[in-house]
């Protein structure tokens, strides 16, 4: 496996991700997506958005406001426990995340355990530590003109929240058959104390969340019915090597205040084996809290017996940049050809930013340049995500649609404007074949 620098500079030079703000020197834990990376960003967006809504019968969108009432995150529990910890070294006065000094820390690591194991400072290599303390990760603002404790909102630490609060409605307005599910895509935000390992951990990221509420007495059927989809997406939709991806039990001490089982699927990044989603049982958690705050009735009435009761929900949680990154893990390759390095993209045909490249052989010959522009056209109006490229020599145009994951080039010849045959270049075996127009 490769190692995450060159995944980070392959990303930069070929325009899919950049560091936030970067003109102004940057913004730590944020990154841009170029218009590369946002093709291919969209796309493992729109597969999930099909796989769970468009396919299901049982699964229903839903698109709330990221700045949601303060109450929701009271009765989530955010305010009150949403925290990692945080510590800070007396002598250099940096400030990291306790359990991320040594890996055998916990979540719930004491400022004791750190001095009895002898932690030295990342930063300048002294053991002297201050006490460990909980420190919110959520992003506080002020809506409206005034600022002071009544205009104090949040900007949402997970999508979830926004579908908790909408599930009323939605048996409101549509009532569907239990059990069913509701999903929503879209930002979070986290003030992490030390955004790492690219966009692994950042401050700013994308959810696709789905709560699938059930009869309390049907959850383990259920969740274990969505882990297997959940593989199902990430192995047969994304193509992600089963190889490379782990279930991990998380212990009961390491849940989610609100879980009473969760289960991390981890993938093998550069960085080690790290999670890249969860999937867990928030039993009635949120709606009973909900229920209880907003005096709303959560209860679902059965259409059959009649009996009112709240559902429990089985909860897939899936980072969109944690999913990217593991997408562009398995796609990155380095082997020779003739003698010759090259670096590639192995993506999937239907996740990569570009499905064909159309060239003239030159650049210099206007036959061969209007003959390729009828070409792309065709092509573009099929399939739309083509490109075309008719800088430097036909062999530098490879490299580059190799290293951004063009699964197929196809160049336009002298031969072309007598048959009407072009050559159609493979990414992965470098192989040629002469076809037909038509046939592409
Ligand atoms: N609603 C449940 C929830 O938010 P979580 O484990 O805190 O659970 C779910 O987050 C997923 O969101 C993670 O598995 C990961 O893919 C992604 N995620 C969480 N924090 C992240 C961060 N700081 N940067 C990038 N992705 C993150």
């Amino acid at each position: 496996m490769t190692n995450l620098d060159n995944i980070v500079s392959l990303c930069k030079r070929r325009g899919f991700i950049f560091n936030g703000s970067e003109v102004y020197g940057g913004m730590a834990g944020t990154w841009d997506f170029g218009p590369l990376g946002v093709s291919l960003k969209r796309k493992i967006m729109q597969e999930w958005w099909h796989y769970w809504v468009e396919k299901r019968p049982d699964i229903y969108g839903v698109d709330a406001a990221i700045i949601m009432n303060p109450k929701t995150w009271e009765a989530s529990g955010h305010t009150a426990t949403f925290s990692d910890p945080l510590i800070e070294c007396k002598e250099c006065h940096q400030r990291f995340r306790a359990d991320h000094l040594d890996e055998s820390l916990s979540e719930k690591v004491t400022t004791e355990e750190i001095t009895e194991a002898d932690i030295k400072c990342p930063n300048c290599g002294k053991s002297n530590w201050g006490d460990v303390k909980q420190f919110n990760m959520m992003f506080a603002t002020h809506v409206g003109a005034t600022t002071d404790d009544k205009s104090l909102a949040y900007l949402r630490p997970e999508t979830a929240q926004g579908i908790f609060t909408n599930y009323k409605n939605v048996i409101d307005s549509i009532y569907p058959d239990l059990p069913f599910g509701l999903a929503q895509q879209g930002k979070a935000f986290r003030n992490e104390i030390s955004p790492r390992d690219f966009i692994f951990r950042t401050r700013e990221f994308e959810q696709m969340e789905i709560e699938y509420f059930v009869t309390p007495d049907t959850w383990k059927k259920h969740f274990k019915e969505l882990l297997k989809d959940c593989h199902d997406f990430l192995e047969n939709v994304i193509g992600l090597p089963r190889e490379m991806i782990h279930d991990e039990e998380v212990a009961p001490e390491d849940r989610a205040h609100y879980s009473d089982r969760t289960i991390d699927i981890e993938f093998d990044y550069p960085i080690g084996r790290e999670e890249l989603m969860g999937i867990a049982y928030r039993t009635d958690f949120d709606l009973q809290n909900i229920q209880r705050a907003s005096s709303k009735n959560m209860e679902y009435r059965d259409k059959n017996t009649g009996q009112s009761f709240i559902p429990h929900v089985i909860e897939p949680s899936f980072g969109v940049e944690r999913l990217m990154m593991a997408v562009l893990t398995a796609a990155y390759t380095e082997d020779e050809i003739d003698g010759n390095k090259r670096v590639l993209l192995k993506l999937p045909e239907h996740l990569a930013p570009y499905r064909f490249c159309v060239s003239p052989l030159l650049k210099n010959k206007p036959e061969l340049v209007e003959k390729a522009k009828e070409v792309y056209d065709i092509l573009k109006a099929k399939y739309h995500n083509v490109t075309w490229d008719d800088s430097g020599n036909i062999g530098k145009r490879y490299r580059k649609q190799d290293e951004i994951g063009t699964p197929k080039c196809v160049v336009i010849d002298f031969d072309t404007l007598n048959n009407n045959t072009v050559t159609v270049r493979d990414r992965d075996t470098t192989e040629q074949e002469r076809i037909e127009i038509t046939e592409l």
